[in-house]
């Protein structure tokens, strides 16, 4: 059995669609089997690995609304071992639809549609929107745990109330082996301050919810703000694929071998 991870956090820009691709493809590297699943309608981490619109005709819609099975949209990169679930635009429309249904059973599709292929994957890397909807309950519905990016700024921790109580509802209604594997502070800058109080804050309040490599070792996982995570996607390429030695990349390794325990 897989196990399934949502990148989550409200808002946009934090980190989220970096951190699906470049976490996946790490696992993958390792040797994992990995399917990347991206559920935003902004298709970041469908274009950040180098699909546009013309490369697959299906995509994560079709799955939403019943029309494909997922094993039919999975699409292979670059990296044997990292599959991909592809989004696009049309997604947006999926929001409104299922926040139409009053039953909160009925409105949990992508659990099922997972459980197709869960056995052939090592891990799920599921990367949302920047919103608490219904895609984000689907995925939370769906998976074993949740990993929250916090991008080391000001205001970062700010929402992180918001997120956390939805983990609880989803928690107490359907999915009640729903975990948070860990905050992960992002865009890390040594040059500034604040990033120190980010993450000096995320210590002070959920230390053991930070990334380590080894248990127990102080020495938390940041990802530090790194100019190749930014133009790896317009290449679409993941990082390891791109500039392996850099510090984005080794940052999102270490993360992949803190996850693999
Ligand atoms: N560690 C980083 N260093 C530099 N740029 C980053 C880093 N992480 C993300 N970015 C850039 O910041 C922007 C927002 O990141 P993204 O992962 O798309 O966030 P989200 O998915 O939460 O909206 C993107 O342009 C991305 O390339
Ligand atoms: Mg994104």
């Amino acid at each position: 059995m897989s196990e399934i991870i949502t990148i989550a956090n409200q808002k946009g820009g934090v980190g989220k669609t970096t951190t699906a691709i470049n976490l996946a493809a790490s696992l993958a590297v390792a040797e994992k089997k990995v399917l990347l699943v991206d559920v935003d309608p902004q298709a970041n981490a469908t274009t950040g690995l180098g699909f546009n619109r013309n490369n697959y005709e299906y995509n994560i819609y079709h799955v939403f609304t019943g029309r494909k099975k997922i094993s039919e949209i999975i699409l292979k990169t670059e990296l044997p071992k990292l599959h991909l679930a592809p989004s696009n635009l049309g997604l947006v429309g999926i929001e409104q639809e299922l926040a139409k249904d009053e039953n909160l059973e009925k409105k949990i599709v992508l659990r099922q549609a997972l459980a197709e292929v869960a056995d052939e994957y090592d891990f799920i890397i599921i990367d949302s929107p920047p919103a608490l909807g219904s895609i984000t309950i689907n995925a939370f519905a769906a998976s074993d745990s949740v990993i929250i990016p916090i991008q080391c700024e000001f205001y970062a921790l700010e929402g992180v109330a918001m997120v956390l109580n939805t983990i609880k509802i989803i928690k107490t209604n359907i999915n009640p082996k729903l975990k948070i594997r860990g905050f992960l502070p992002t865009m890390y800058s040594t040059q500034n301050n604040l990033s120190k109080d980010v993450v000096e804050d995320l210590k002070q309040n959920f230390k053991e919810q930070l990334f380590t490599i080894n248990d127990g070792d102080e020495d938390f996982i940041v990802i530090p703000r790194n100019v190749k995570l930014a133009e790896s996607p317009s290449f679409g390429k993941p990082i390891i694929l791109y500039d392996i030695k850099s510090p984005g990349s080794l940052a999102y390794q270490n993360l992949a071998y803190s996850i693999l325990g």
